[in-house]
């Protein structure tokens, strides 16, 4: 990691593989993000409860900060999907683990790392689609509006960005940066 100033901010670098990453939202804020998303959920599903269904990989930072404001009962499940390679999504969404307990009747709350195109969001819906459930929600920590080519209505964003590649806080370049407290942004080559 290295620090330096420019144009009078302190601009954080690390470096991952081949490629530079510059810190765009800081811990704190990602903090201040996961406290109103949870007291949201905490509000809507008072004397529920909700199945946390969480997306490894890269929403488990966020799925664990949320799930332990929640003050009711809740159940948590997971599931395993994979789209991207490097900064690009391939478009063609992967389950490497479905979902495996019965559906009927359950109030779902999706918790995932980032909402890009929707296309992990539309399988995912699709997946408990016939299941019985009462109703589901979507929890996402990020979520790129510019990028999302879906319908489906994102009842709590955390935090909305620009279109840019980041990793940090379980989110990951080719499997590095989730361990990062901070988020940062793929730097453009000038
Ligand atoms: P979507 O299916 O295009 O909405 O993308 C969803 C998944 O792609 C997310 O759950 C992430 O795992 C991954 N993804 C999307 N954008 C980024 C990013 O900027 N950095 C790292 N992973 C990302
Ligand atoms: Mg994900």
């Amino acid at each position: 990691m290295c620090i330096f100033a420019k144009t009078q901010r302190l601009l954080i670098m690390i470096r991952l593989n081949d490629l530079s990453f510059e810190e765009s939202i800081s811990a704190n804020a990602i903090t201040e993000a996961i406290e109103q998303v949870a007291a949201k959920i905490n509000a809507d599903y008072a004397g529920k409860t909700p199945v946390f269904v969480v997306v490894l990989n890269g929403a488990f930072r966020f799925a664990s900060a949320l799930i332990s404001k929640f003050e009711g009962d809740c159940r948590v499940e997971f599931v395993k999907m994979s789209s991207y390679d490097g900064t690009e999504s391939t478009g063609e969404v992967m389950t490497h683990i479905a979902l495996d307990f019965d559906l009927e009747d359950q109030e779902i709350i999706f918790v995932e790392d980032i909402v890009d195109s929707g296309n992990t969001l539309e399988k995912l819906i699709n997946m408990i689609a016939g299941g019985g459930i009462a109703n589901y929600r979507v929890a996402t920590l990020f979520f790129k509006p510019e990028a999302y080519t879906k319908e489906y209505k994102i009842h709590y964003p955390g935090l909305t960005i620009p279109n840019d590649f980041i990793v940090g806080y379980g989110l990951d370049y080719n499997g590095l940066g989730r361990n990062l407290n901070a988020i940062y942004k793929l730097k453009k080559t000038d």
